[in-house]
């Protein structure tokens, strides 16, 4: 069965683009994304972190999100992200995301292929796309760090994992990681090629925060048809908030307040979809 989320990759990189998927916390968030694809014309997923999800208020937060989403008319994908928990998958189903992303990095080979079979037969033929992970992208997800590359990819067994999960996509690990980079950035282009090559399915690329416009670019044109953005969203929002704390605090101006942080969330979700191919 085909889902959405994987039509939707497919289309986008069948055009020579990526669709961009951004974490969100709220709904000012979620309406800086949306705005951002309603501008573009892109499909964008939305991200919500597991610990978001996971928190009290969170099914109502995903629900909240698929509702939204119905109402735009861009294609609005949402996405529970790296979860390693089956009954929060589960769950997540329940409340209608598009797809899961299973994340079992951390496990040796075998176990992430089980684990990862495991979701695609619990959720996939519920129409829910499921994304894996092979080799580790390090770093926090909710929070900012400087963080050192993990255990890159390997060609081989990204052809066989993504044969034997039955997975819509992959997210690979080729020098990019969560958070802040501690140094600059180095993807390991050669790696991305072969991996490219050994994968039928698109391929993901996380941590795109931090990630030059030029490597994006180089990155969509080696067939990358996802990029996870977070961190830089966080530090717009938190930018701008600051900055206007002080004027609209005297005002009691909340409504002030959120229509400044969604420009400045905004300005960064449309500077990344047009890097993906998105004018
Ligand atoms: P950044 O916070 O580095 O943009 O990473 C986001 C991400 O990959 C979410 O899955």
């Amino acid at each position: 069965m085909e889902t959405r989320f994987g039509e939707v990759l497919a289309r986008a990189q069948a055009a020579g683009r990526a669709v961009g998927a951004f974490t969100c916390y709220d709904l000012l968030g979620f309406e800086a994304v949306v705005r951002a694809a309603e501008s573009r014309g892109a499909p964008v997923v939305v991200l919500v972190s597991p610990a978001s999800f996971g928190a009290e208020g969170g099914e109502r937060l995903v629900r909240a999100f698929g509702a939204a989403a119905r109402c735009s008319s861009a294609d609005v994908l949402v996405q529970l992200d790296h979860v390693r928990d089956g009954r929060l998958i589960e769950r997540a189903a329940d409340c209608g995301v598009d797809a899961v992303m299973a994340d079992g990095s951390k496990l040796p080979f075998g176990e992430n292929l089980a684990f990862t079979r495991t979701v695609v037969g619990s959720v996939r033929s519920r129409g829910v796309g499921v994304e894996a992970e092979l080799g580790r992208v390090e770093g926090q997800e909710d929070e900012a760090g400087e963080t050192l590359s993990g255990e890159a990819t390997d060609a081989g067994e990204a052809g066989r994992f993504v044969g034997e999960s039955g997975v819509d996509c992959l997210a690979v690990a080729v020098g990019n990681v969560h958070g802040h980079y501690s140094g600059a950035p180095k993807l390991d282009w050669r790696r991305l090629r072969e991996i490219r090559g050994s994968s039928p399915v698109p391929l993901s690329l996380h941590g795109a925060s931090g990630l030059p416009e030029r490597d994006l670019r180089r990155a969509v044109s080696l067939r990358v048809a996802k990029f996870n953005v977070n961190t830089e969203l966080r530090a717009a929002y938190f930018r701008r908030l600051g900055e206007e704390l002080g004027a609209e605090t005297a005002k009691l101006n909340l409504k002030g307040l959120g229509d400044g942080v969604v420009g400045a969330v905004q300005e960064v979700v449309e500077a990344k979809l047009s890097a993906f191919g998105w004018r």
